[in-house]
């Protein structure tokens, strides 16, 4: 409560005006429930050398597979991230952006590679607001306005260059991704359940709907056969030419004409100067652990650590694991950092946000202290619950190799398929990842975060993500890499699967498996997924918490290392994910 009093006037009016302005994308998506597999079911795939552990099975034997010719983890991650781009469409991508966090074993060194997309050198903070100067989530969700320059070609091929063993070109690390591009595979049902709902957005451009169609002009089926021949070209460029021929010449050229002509602001010279940028990871401990997560531009790192920093003041191994006092006091945590996101967070190349003071253990404490273990502390008063969106939108894996290399990356295009604007000729989707910041001081983005003044539009500016790439190290080696897509429920559901390795001692299936739920400030409600006990339930209500269904989606594919070797839990969420051993 003494928080939320801290809380300005002029930031609560704010929140007002935008709660009445805000709206959802995907209302109408269809809601598939998560029904958690029956405890004791769930095992972990378990690795002699390295593993892969991601959202598609093609993409993850791929990585592994490299990892099988000698290829560190880096080298494995960066043909999985290629290969997705194929396999995975609605996720993985060439035309989004993301982040990578590496443990590199023989030199004990962490980095993070930021390959956020940037908005356009003539963004404006203004450039969301409608004629009557409120947001319009439409401009920025469902406009070519809301496509930012895309980083993955930049940050994947950074990666490889900087970290990668040395023993793979661009080019043979590219081929496995271009042969399935060129040949096509079959489509899973995962991939065929989403492209009705894909089809709607896509049929604004009908070059981009027909990649996914049959003769009949009707989505694809499980079944048949993808095709992507112009992906096949640009991928080709980028094989030939290196990274640049994605950003200058013929395929940027292409990709400008597209976005233009759909009404976007992206010209040749925001994709030539796009960079990609390694950062030292924003660090903490947890009980002895260290975390090693993704700083700014995503909140991520920062918010998990946060979290789990106040956490770790509470005694959670003594309380049972999805008792309702253990899930109380891991709502009422992540209640407090995900307030400090809305009203702090931005890129840091524009915002002087508070990073070493939010992270400390002092300030732990003190949020520590104002958490009643009897009942919620009401954050919101009584604004209105917006819905969040369901969204298979991001993508997650992780990646070690027998040396101990450790990769953890999640990239995304936002909505799923993104914008639904191919780039003609050149099979990229693109993405419409500039609804990631806010419209408006208070305004919200289509998961439903508030944000304010730090997070406003500008020129080459990154909005702020919750992507958390994550590696958990003991004694300098890794035992944990995780992460989530999910848009703002990334960060509560990695913070669950590291609290449920570490305080519960959870094997990394039964972690990744076990029901989450989700609290990020506003709406100020709590988002179950299915599977927790009723009496548990009953009691979180009980202390006053607000419990609505469903949780949104998550996929937290993850690697456990064991004493004696990687385990591998791949997320029962995603249908077609695997943990690929070497
Ligand atoms: N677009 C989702 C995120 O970056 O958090």
């Amino acid at each position: 409560m003494a928080r939320a009093a801290m809380i300005s006037r002029r930031l609560f009016a704010a929140l007002l005006v935008a709660t009445a302005v805000s709206t959802t994308a995907f209302g109408q998506q269809q809601r598939r429930f998560y029904v958690p597999p029956v405890a004791g079911s769930v095992r972990s795939v378990a690795a002699e050398g390295g593993m892969v552990v991601a959202q598609e099975n093609l993409a993850a034997r791929i990585g592994a597979d490299i990892l099988r010719q000698g290829g560190n983890a880096v080298d494995a991650a960066v043909a999985t991230g290629f290969t997705m781009a194929v396999t995975y469409p609605r996720a993985g991508n060439i035309g989004g952006g993301g982040f990578m966090v590496i443990h590199l074993a023989e030199r004990n060194e962490d980095v993070a590679i930021d390959y956020r997309e940037t908005a356009p050198q003539t963004a404006t903070s203004d450039m969301f607001l409608g004629a009557d100067g409120k947001p319009d989530p439409d401009k920025s969700r469902n406009s070519a306005l809301g496509i930012g320059v895309p980083g993955t070609v930049a940050g994947l091929a950074l990666a490889l260059e900087k970290y990668g063993s040395g023993k793979f070109t661009l080019a043979q690390i590219l081929k496995p991704a271009i042969d399935l591009a060129r040949d096509g595979f079959v489509v899973t049902d995962d991939t065929a359940d989403t492209l009705p709902d894909m089809y709607r957005r896509m049929s604004r451009w009908p070059n981009s709907a027909t990649i996914f169609s049959r003769a009949d002009g009707t989505p694809l089926h499980e079944g048949d056969l993808l095709i992507q021949s112009d992906l096949t070209a640009t991928l080709t460029a980028i094989c030939e030419q290196g990274p640049r021929a994605f950003y200058e010449g013929a395929v940027a050229e292409q990709l400008v004409k597209a976005i233009r002509g759909a009404g976007g602001i992206i010209s040749l010279d925001d994709l030539k100067s796009y960079r990609a940028v390694i950062r030292a990871p924003v660090r903490g401990t947890y009980r002895g652990y260290d975390i090693v997560s993704m700083p700014l531009p995503s909140s991520g790192g920062i918010v998990l650590l946060e979290i789990l920093n106040i956490l770790e003041g509470f005694p959670m191994s003594d309380m049972t694991q999805g008792s309702a006092a253990s899930l109380h006091v891991m709502i009422e945590a992540m209640k407090r950092g995900y307030a400090d996101r809305a009203r702090l967070l931005g890129d840091l190349a524009f915002v002087d946000a508070p990073t070493q003071i939010l992270i400390a253990k002092d300030y732990a404490a003190k949020q520590r202290a104002s958490i009643d273990l009897t009942r919620a502390t009401p954050w919101a008063g009584s604004l209105d619950a917006r819905p969040l969106r369901e969204g298979s939108n991001t993508t997650h894996y992780s990646v070690i190799d027998a040396k101990g290399n450790a990769v953890s990356n999640t990239y995304t295009l936002n909505f799923p398929y993104g914008l639904g604007l191919v780039a003609e000729g050149t099979g990229v989707l693109l993405n419409n990842e500039l609804d990631d910041f806010t419209a408006a001081p208070g305004a919200s983005n289509a998961f439903g975060l508030v944000g304010f003044e730090a997070n406003l539009p500008g020129p080459g500016k990154r909005p702020l993500s919750s992507m958390s790439p994550t590696i958990v190290l003991k004694d300098g080696k890794p035992v944990l890499v995780t992460g989530s897509p999910g848009g703002s429920r990334i960060i509560s559901a990695v913070t669950q699967v590291i609290v449920d390795v570490i305080d519960y001692r959870m094997d990394v299936a039964a972690a990744v498996a076990a029901p989450r739920l989700h609290h990020q400030w506003l709406p100020d409600e709590v988002r179950v997924e299915r599977g927790f006990p009723d009496d548990v339930l009953a009691e979180l209500r009980a202390k006053g918490h607000r419990l609505v269904e469903p949780l949104g989606y998550s996929s937290a594919n993850s690697i456990l290392v064991t004493p004696d070797g990687p385990r591998g839990g791949a997320d029962p969420r995603t249908r077609g994910s695997e943990a690929a051993a070497q």
